[in-house]
């Protein structure tokens, strides 16, 4: 038994796509269980760089695997445009993609539903990616106007359905929006009876075809999406994403049992960032946030919007790692912070004058939160080119053993660039 799952420890963007993509060539399978096109990673392979959404990154190796579990929300539109940009690159993907029947379809009218609910929201507003994720998990966990890769493959049962849904959500709308039109069902089902026959394929019932894997002595790795303070009950609620993104999230959305993993490695930015609205302890609002948002090139690949940066957040980490019970962590963009002079890492929370090492499960304690900080020398010299941890500055080797400590998990691994080589392996 030999799985590997790698799933973010903050609120996303980690550069788990990096991690995942070291790690692949070691594994058969590569499955992607959760979310959709809201996810973006940044995968640099053979000196390109690839900005996937919804493909697994081990597309990007050939002879490898890839899967779309039954967890993922897919928009028909995203995935086709990102699948010919690949094929246009000449990455050969066909026989070498899984698609879930169980996998859930976005509709256009999930990114109106939630277009019209953020603009309500105003100050409030979540900060979501607009691509329907929301709407379309609402619609699966209500059941009754969900629609499935299986359905849209039954042509007869998607018509009706679709008929059904499409006349509901047209109530729904205009009931939100008295001047809209309302969608048009032959138009919508048109388009998806095009995308059921390029679908087609790829689907499968993936939940089989992985317990089987397992059967076989093949090995997985798990790529997790956002991240886990993005987990939908675990995670700084309601601003968060509506899937399980941290580790507990794996089984739900893979069918796979937990007990196949051998190794969970959580992933985690030297310092953090979160995109969208929300209370952000240790924010840096200040100067030395916008260095590190500009040497970290912090903004959005799915939505270009910049990224909230602050100080690596230990108590967050701390009780994230626990969630998923990690066996290790890999922190990635230590590069970043060396431009700066000194490093805080927040150690604790106060809340009211006292003193705590828990994550606040409401959301208005978080904005009580006062930061108690540790601070640390920087080490002020390029650390892109290092290979070996020994030859780390030793205010950086303190800077990893710290974080080490706080989350109370080994550091196995560093990255100090974009590229694969630039990855310090086994940090002893
Ligand atoms: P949604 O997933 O589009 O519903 O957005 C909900 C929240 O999760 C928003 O704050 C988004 O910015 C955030 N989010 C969703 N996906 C990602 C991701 O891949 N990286 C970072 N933040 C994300």
């Amino acid at each position: 038994m030999s799985s590997t799952a790698v799933i973010g420890l903050q609120w996303g963007d980690e550069a788990k796509g990096k991690i995942v993509d070291l790690l692949s060539p070691r594994h058969d399978i590569v499955v992607r269980y959760l979310g959709g096109n809201n996810a973006g990673h940044t995968v640099v392979c053979n000196g390109e760089t690839y900005k996937l959404s919804l493909l697994p990154s081990g597309i990007l190796h050939e002879g490898q695997i890839s899967v779309i579990a039954s967890g993922v929300v897919i928009d028909p539109k995203a995935f086709f445009a990102e699948l010919d940009a690949l094929t246009a690159r000449g990455i050969a993907v066909d026989s070498r993609l899984l698609i879930s029947d169980r996998a859930h379809l976005i509709f256009p009218h999930h990114q109106l539903e939630e277009s019209i609910l953020e603009a309500s929201l105003k100050d409030d507003a979540i900060g979501t990616t607009m691509r329907g994720i929301g709407p379309c998990y609402r619609d699966k966990a209500g059941r009754t106007h969900a629609i499935r890769m299986g359905d849209l493959l039954r042509a007869d049962f998607f018509r009706k359905r679709l008929q059904d849904v499409i006349a509901y959500k047209n109530r729904l709308l205009v009931g939100l929006n008295p001047d809209f039109e309302g969608l048009d069902f032959e138009a919508i089902y048109k388009e998806y009876c095009t995308y059921a026959e390029r679908f087609q394929p790829y689907v499968t019932n993936t939940t089989a075809y992985l317990h089987d894997a397992l059967d076989d002595g093949k090995r997985i790795i798990f790529e997790g999406a956002q991240g886990s303070m993005l987990d939908v009950d675990h995670g700084t609620f309601p601003y968060v994403t509506s899937s399980n993104s941290s580790g507990c999230g794996i089984h739900a959305g893979s069918g796979v049992p937990e007990k196949y993993i051998s190794k969970m490695i959580g992933v985690v930015k030297s310092y953090s960032t979160r995109v969208g609205g929300g209370p952000f302890p240790t924010e840096l609002d200040d100067e030395t946030g916008q260095l590190i948002r500009d040497t970290g090139k912090e903004y959005g690949t799915v939505t270009g919007r910049p990224r909230r940066c602050r100080w690596f957040d230990a108590v967050a980490v701390h009780y994230t790692a626990r969630l998923s019970g990690v066996d290790c962590i890999a922190v990635t963009l230590l590069d970043v912070l060396s431009v700066l002079d000194d490093i805080q890492v927040c150690e604790a929370y106060e809340i009211d004058g006292e003193r705590t090492t828990h994550f606040p499960s409401h959301v208005e304690d978080l904005l009580r939160v006062k930061p108690v900080y540790r601070t640390l020398p920087g080490w002020k010299t390029d650390i892109s080119q290092i290979k070996n941890y020994a030859d780390l500055p030793e205010n950086a080797k303190r800077y990893i053993a710290t974080i080490s400590e706080l989350v109370g998990s080994p550091v196995e691994l560093v990255s100090v660039g974009p590229d694969r080589e630039q990855t310090i392996i086994d940090c002893q």
